[in-house]
């Protein structure tokens, strides 16, 4: 995609924003590699470079949590985890977190759901966020779902166990074959069920239940805007396609909605055309 057709996509993009009644954003790992993290799948995924983890991670982790919870605090790792957890440690946020973050505080984006769990949209300054697949700095309790900072809690018996409920404790991120958390699934089923325009900002839509939000939205008659630099499974589907990175494409469909937006243009979220 030229530059030039990038921006007449980013315009006809910021005028399906504006004239949307609430916008969602769903994020993948797509808007942390300019952050210097990796993505899952394609050439450079981690799993495609270092093999997929087992499918079945979370039946394997409650048939033996203590082993979990040892490896887990040795820091050994498999080197995918590893090289993911390095990748994370030096991260900071990106401008296409901090383009989210001036949409949300600008009351154009209602909410964000990202499967990332790598804190970079909360150290960004997201607040209205539900991180599906948990959030690596946090552990949680299987039982009631409170969740804390994993340095809070003190491993004297493996595994921990919830001060409140005495559930047993685990890393907060999603293992495969883990159900997602009630709350934060029933979060985003509420917002999706709201939403009437989604942003899927670099996401390959492939991993269940996620995968399934920007259908329900396009059911509905409501609109798909894709922010990625490769075709997925939903670009077919998509209104409009923005073929850049998360945060090239995401700081200037900002820098648009939000032009659109100033009080000096005198029309509230409806200045396209007038300028
Ligand atoms: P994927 O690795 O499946 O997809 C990342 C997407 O980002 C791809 O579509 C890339 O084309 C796109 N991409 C790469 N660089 C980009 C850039 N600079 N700007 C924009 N887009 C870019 O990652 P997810 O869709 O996040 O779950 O995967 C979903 C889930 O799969 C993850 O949360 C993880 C995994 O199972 C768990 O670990 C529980």
């Amino acid at each position: 995609m030229t530059r030039t057709e990038l921006e007449e996509r980013v315009e006809e993009a910021a005028l399906l924003v504006s004239e949307s009644e609430y916008v969602v954003a769903l994020c993948g790992a797509g808007v942390s590699v300019e952050s210097g993290v990796p993505t899952f799948r394609g050439p450079d995924g981690l799993w495609t470079r270092l093999g997929q983890p087992s499918t079945n991670s979370y039946r394997e982790f409650l048939d033996d949590p203590k082993s979990w919870w040892e490896q887990y605090l040795s820091r050994s790792a498999d080197p995918a985890r590893a090289e993911f957890r390095d990748a994370i440690e030096r991260a900071e946020p990106n401008a296409g977190h901090a383009a989210l973050v001036e949409l949300e505080r600008a009351g154009v984006l209602q909410h964000t759901i990202t499967q990332n769990v790598d804190d970079l949209h909360r150290r960004a300054g997201s607040r209205k966020l539900t991180e599906i697949h948990g959030n690596r700095t946090l552990v949680r309790c299987i039982g009631c779902e409170a969740r804390w900072p994993r340095e809070q809690i003190a491993v004297e018996e493996y595994p921990p166990t919830c001060a409140q409920c005495g559930g047993m404790v685990k890393a907060d991120s999603v293992m495969f074959g883990e159900p997602i958390p009630h709350g934060a699934l029933e979060t985003s089923l509420l917002e999706i069920e709201r939403c009437d325009c989604i942003l899927l900002v670099g996401t390959s839509a492939t991993v269940m239940p996620s995968a399934g939000f920007p259908r329900k939205v396009a059911e509905r008659g409501g609109c798909v805007i894709e922010i990625n630099t490769e075709e997925t499974g939903m670009t077919e589907q998509a209104d409009v396609v923005l073929r850049a990175s998360a945060g090239e494409a995401m700081r200037m469909l900002a820098r648009r909605v939000l032009e659109s937006t100033r009080p000096s243009t005198g029309s509230g979220r409806t200045g396209f055309g007038s300028s």
